[in-house]
């Protein structure tokens, strides 16, 4: 694993809130700091304001991070969520504390990477694809949504990765059914020597374990409920087979192999 950098806690300016799809937005906050020293597939633990329903911060992966900004994907599923998709320019009491957590690892020799994306698992995807592609790693993305218009970053992913593999719900873009069985047919086509998987804890799981069938290594990024995120009150345990791992400290990427899979530590489903 990359060593981390220190969390800061930096006051964020926010420069764009923009919808990108029903429930979703896209926001980019000027955070200098953490924008330097953020890796992939780390986040930041953001205070979205100063009410009752904002009393604890909110984690959020980095999506990518360009000059002295950061960008976060998020979707809309409470009270903190309703929040962030209202903030804008005016709004003057937003921080954060980041870069937290163990973000991917790219061994040295990674040369063929698959990327598998549930939904809003799409967001600490984005920098790390952006890295492989800067490091001369081939990409192939795997990309799976309830519908067309929810496949975020689709355009980032196919900017920088040699193929993008695309299914739908719904079927309204790529293959009608779940992003698993294309990544079983990937498995089984092409040999890759990492993947990386976010999205529903369901899927990372199927996902782990068709990558260890195919005999290559996968990490997974897993969501956990987070009250102080800097290691202290245990509300983000995963259970491993090396003992109970904090998902902001010691994650929240794992390597599946590592992961021993609890329904019950897993946030109710939204
Ligand atoms: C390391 C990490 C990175 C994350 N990155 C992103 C991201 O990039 N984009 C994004 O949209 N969301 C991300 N999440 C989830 C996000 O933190 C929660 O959706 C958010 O905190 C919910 O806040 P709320 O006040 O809107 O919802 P609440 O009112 O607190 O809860 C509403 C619903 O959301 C569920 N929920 C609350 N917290 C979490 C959580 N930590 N994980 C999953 N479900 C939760 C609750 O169980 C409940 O069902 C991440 C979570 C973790 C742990
Ligand atoms: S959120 Fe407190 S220990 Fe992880």
């Amino acid at each position: 694993m990359t060593v981390s950098p220190q969390p800061v806690l930096e006051t964020v300016r926010v420069l764009a809130n923009e919808r990108i799809a029903t429930g979703v937005g896209l926001l980019t906050l000027q955070a200098p700091r953490i924008a330097r020293s953020v890796e992939p597939g780390q986040f930041v633990h953001l205070r979205i304001g100063v009410g009752r329903t904002e009393i604890l911060r909110r984690p959020f992966s980095v999506h990518r991070a360009v000059g002295d900004r950061i960008e976060i994907l998020y979707q809309v599923v409470g009270a903190g969520t309703a929040r962030l998709a209202r903030v804008g320019p005016a709004d003057e009491d937003l921080d954060a504390i980041g870069p937290v957590g163990h973000g991917w690892d790219v061994p040295a020799g990674t040369s063929h990477a698959l990327l598998v994306t549930g939904g809003l698992g799409a967001a600490p995807m984005g920098m790390l694809a952006e890295r492989l592609a800067a490091q001369g790693v081939a990409c192939v993305v795997a990309m799976g949504a309830p519908t067309a218009e929810r496949l975020v970053a689709r355009e980032l992913f196919e900017s920088v990765a040699r193929k993008v593999v695309l299914t739908t719900d719904d079927g309204t873009a790529g293959t009608r059914g779940l992003v698993t069985v294309a990544t079983e047919r990937l498995l089984a086509e092409e040999r890759f020597d990492m993947v990386y998987a976010c999205g529903p804890e369901g899927m990372q799981r199927a996902v782990a374990s068709q990558a260890a069938v195919a005999g290559v290594r996968c990490q997974v990024s897993l969501e956990r409920l987070m009250a102080c995120g800097i290691g202290a009150c245990l509300s983000c345990v995963v259970t491993t087979t090396n003992g109970r791992k904090r998902a902001c400290v010691d994650g929240p990427v794992f390597y599946a192999e590592e992961v021993v899979w609890y329904a019950s530590e897993v946030p109710p489903k939204h």
